[in-house]
């Protein structure tokens, strides 16, 4: 572990707060959970299931103590209803804005929906926290912000042309809270996620991200599809580190705050290298894969290649990852093949 998020741990062990984990029956706002309850911290959870699942809460439920769980509430509603955010804000220290419609290709076939929630419902977060003066206000961006951008590795303050819908609403987060910085003196941190896995995310349905559903497809001895040649190429990240990321992010000093950071490991791995490293690690967890993918178009508003510059998370929040790709996919393959079973 990283000495300034253990420090951080041991400060929320010794004086517990309370939290809003938006998402949290989702894949990170799952992992969130589980990690602050595991912290003795008091937990306000909102979800509306739309992509999220009980099943999550119910493991969470599972893994931690009976003690623990006493310490979670849960708030079945949508972030698009102000009083709802209201309601789920009250009393609470630390928010960590999770809640939204993933997937590029999903916002391509419905942007209205896409922009309702994660605009209109991240604005009602900003202002429900906001009145209730809570200490900090952290929420997730994206990668997809870097748009047609081609530097690499990828800066903060070099971004590109939203190449989605998606990747509007998660810009238009990013320019919501600096203006909520600069109008009401309202302070945020943005952490731009880049292709987060692990445990808890969900290998179904049409938007299912690539590691999951390949992971799910070879168990099921199914044929795998790569869009496009494979070469393209992303930085994956284990879902550990960007609990890292958030946990850090909520405690950080004045002059990390308003700023909007990189969370990811900083390598680049290939979606033909993902698929080797994937029949690898299913094969050490019991599972042999022989069939080779399956290649077709490249997916229309996809960026080719992305791989994070990490150095101002590490500066400001002090954010150091402790997982790469493999070690990432050691700790999560367990999981998905006796979940997918
Ligand atoms: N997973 C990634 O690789 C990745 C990358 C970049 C950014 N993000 C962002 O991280 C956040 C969490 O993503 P995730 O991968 O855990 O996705 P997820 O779909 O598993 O979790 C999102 C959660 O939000 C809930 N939700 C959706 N609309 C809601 C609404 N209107 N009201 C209340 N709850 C609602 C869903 O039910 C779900 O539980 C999202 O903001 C996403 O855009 C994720």
């Amino acid at each position: 572990m990283n000495p300034r998020y253990q420090e951080v741990c041991a400060a929320l062990r010794s004086r517990p707060r309370a939290w809003l984990v938006t998402g949290c029956a989702g894949f990170i706002g799952s992992n969130l959970l589980e990690t602050l309850l595991d912290l003795d911290q008091t937990v306000v959870g909102l979800d509306n299931f739309s992509t999220g699942y009980r099943r999550n809460l119910d493991e969470v439920q599972r893994l931690v103590t009976p003690a623990r769980w006493a310490r979670f509430r849960f708030i079945e509603g949508d972030i698009r209803d102000l009083d709802t955010c209201r309601e789920a804000v009250r009393g609470v220290e630390h928010v960590l804005h999770q809640a939204a419609l993933g997937s590029v290709p999903r916002s391509l076939k419905d942007p209205i929906t896409s922009n309702a929630v994660n605009v209109g419902g991240q604005l009602n977060m900003l202002v429900a926290a906001r009145d209730e003066a809570v200490k900090s206000f952290v929420y997730a961006a994206s990668s997809s912000t870097y748009g047609d951008h081609p530097g690499l590795p990828k800066v903060e303050d070099r971004i590109g042309k939203p190449l989605s819908p998606y990747a509007v609403t998660k810009y238009v987060n990013e320019l919501y809270a600096d203006v909520f910085a600069r109008a009401y003196g309202f302070g945020t941190v943005g952490l731009r996620y880049f292709n987060v896995f692990g445990r808890r995310q969900d290998p179904d349905g049409a938007y299912a991200a690539v590691i999951p559903k390949w992971v799910s497809a070879m168990i099921r001895q199914e044929d795998v599809t790569i869009n496009g040649d494979g070469e393209t190429s992303r930085d994956f990240c284990f879902v550990d580190n960007v609990v890292q990321a958030n946990l850090l992010a909520a405690c950080a000093p004045p002059e990390g705050v308003n700023q909007v950071y990189n969370v990811a490991y900083n390598a680049r791995t290939t979606l033909n290298q993902l698929f080797e490293h994937l029949r690898e690690t299913l094969g050490r967890n019991g599972v042999s894969y022989a069939r080779a993918p399956r290649h077709v178009d490249f997916r229309p508003g996809d960026v080719r290649h992305s791989q994070a510059d990490i150095a101002k998370a590490g500066r400001l929040l002090g954010y150091a990852p402790t997982h790469d790709i493999l070690q990432g996919l050691e700790v999560a393959m367990p999981w998905y093949t006796q979940f997918l079973r």
